[in-house]
């Protein structure tokens, strides 16, 4: 089979593409992604001498190289990985997110339209259900929940999972859709919550904490995610939504405590700072259906998870140190600085 997997040079497509080579040896896989700012081919240098794994720089937003790239490959799967990911960016500067989620999403889905395809997946996101009050821990996120966005991020990745369905009902395209909760492991952008404090730990810096830091995320370990997504296209249904989350709720403050801790770093490096405007309270997935329709469950668990990716951060210095001293610094001042 050929697979597309777009935004492959990414946190998780990457980790996908990783998981495709090792597990399916026989697939075909090629990687689309433009290299923003959060795309970096250092991430696949593993693949690139593999004889089943290609790169294609494009963006999905571009109707003309989309097509070529169908008419060439004629892929049997694609997996849509291909988004502006960040919540903070998204609420500086909304339209890149429009762009990229949405209409990117539809210049995919109409390929498949005129082209033909086996199954489409969109890679989506918990976000697209708002949030949930941090008073009522029996609440969680299922497939039904309403869509109920709070950021331009999460309102784009809500448009693009219509979309999906949309084009699914009207053109019988085999699509289906996976919405995940907060992934972290190898290869996770400088800018996200976990690497982050981990990266600013290890110099001494200030980590700073949005708010009060009492924000509830759930945390499921990246190769778990690739793992679900990986049965979804070949044994789920199509038509359907697939939730996925590890039931591993924690307070952002406690994530940082945690990663404090491993790193034998003290608390007094932690800085409460003005928080993030509309800032979503707890995310919490009800992963039921999946684990009832595919048997799926995460293997990893938290503390063992947050200890992989501590070690890895510590083992890949080069990989992130190039990221942070380039365009990062001046992100990383205009979003930090006067606080
Ligand atoms: P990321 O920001 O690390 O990577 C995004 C990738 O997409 C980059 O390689 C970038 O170059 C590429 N890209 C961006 N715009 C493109 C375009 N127009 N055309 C082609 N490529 C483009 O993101 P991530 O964290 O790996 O997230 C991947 C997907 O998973 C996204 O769709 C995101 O919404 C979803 N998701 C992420 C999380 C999470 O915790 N990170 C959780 C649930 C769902
Ligand atoms: P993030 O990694 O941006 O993921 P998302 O917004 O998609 O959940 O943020 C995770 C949580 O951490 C979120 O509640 C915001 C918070 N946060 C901080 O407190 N400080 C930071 O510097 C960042 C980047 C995030």
């Amino acid at each position: 089979m050929t697979i597309i997997v777009t935004g492959g040079a990414g946190f998780i497509g990457s980790n996908f593409v990783y998981y495709e080579l090792k597990n399916h040896a026989d697939d075909k896989i090629i990687c689309l992604d433009k290299l923003t700012y959060a795309g970096n081919l250092e991430t696949l240098a593993d693949a690139q001498g593999n004889k089943n794994f290609k790169f294609v720089r494009g963006d999905i937003a571009d109707r003309e190289a989309v097509y070529k790239l169908f008419e060439e490959e004629k892929p049997d799967i694609v997996v849509n990985f291909a988004a502006e990911s960040h919540v903070d960016r998204s609420i500086e500067d909304p339209e890149l997110f429009l762009r990229t989620n949405i209409i990117g999403t539809s210049v995919l889905l109409d390929a498949c339209r005129k082209f033909g395809i086996k199954r489409f997946h969109q890679v989506s996101t918990d976000e697209v259900y708002g949030d949930l009050p941090l008073d009522r821990p029996d609440l969680f996120f299922t497939e039904t929940t309403n869509l109920h966005t709070s950021s331009p991020y999460s309102a784009s990745k809500a448009a693009a999972d219509l979309l999906v369905q949309a084009y699914q009902r009207t053109y019988k395209i085999p699509a289906t859709i996976s919405r995940c909760s907060n992934n972290y492991g190898p290869y996770h952008f400088p800018e996200k919550l976990i690497p982050l404090m981990i990266i600013n730990a290890l110099h001494d810096k200030k980590l700073p904490v949005y708010g009060k830091g009492i924000n509830v995320r759930d945390w499921l370990y990246v190769e778990d995610h690739c793992a679900a997504i990986d049965l979804i296209i070949r044994r789920g249904t199509v038509g359907e939504v697939y939730n996925i989350g590890g039931h591993n709720e924690r307070t952002n403050l406690d994530v940082v405590k945690t990663i404090l801790k491993i790193l034998g770093k003290g608390e007094e490096l932690i800085e409460f700072v003005t928080d993030r405007k509309g800032h979503d309270q707890r995310y919490a997935i009800d992963p039921t259906k999946i684990f009832n329709e595919l048997g799926w469950t995460p293997q990893t668990k938290f503390d063992d998870g947050i200890k992989k990716t501590v070690a890895w951060y510590l083992d890949n210095r080069a990989w992130w140190e190039k990221i942070i001293s380039g365009e990062y610094k001046n992100y990383y001042a205009k979003m930090y600085d006067n606080r």
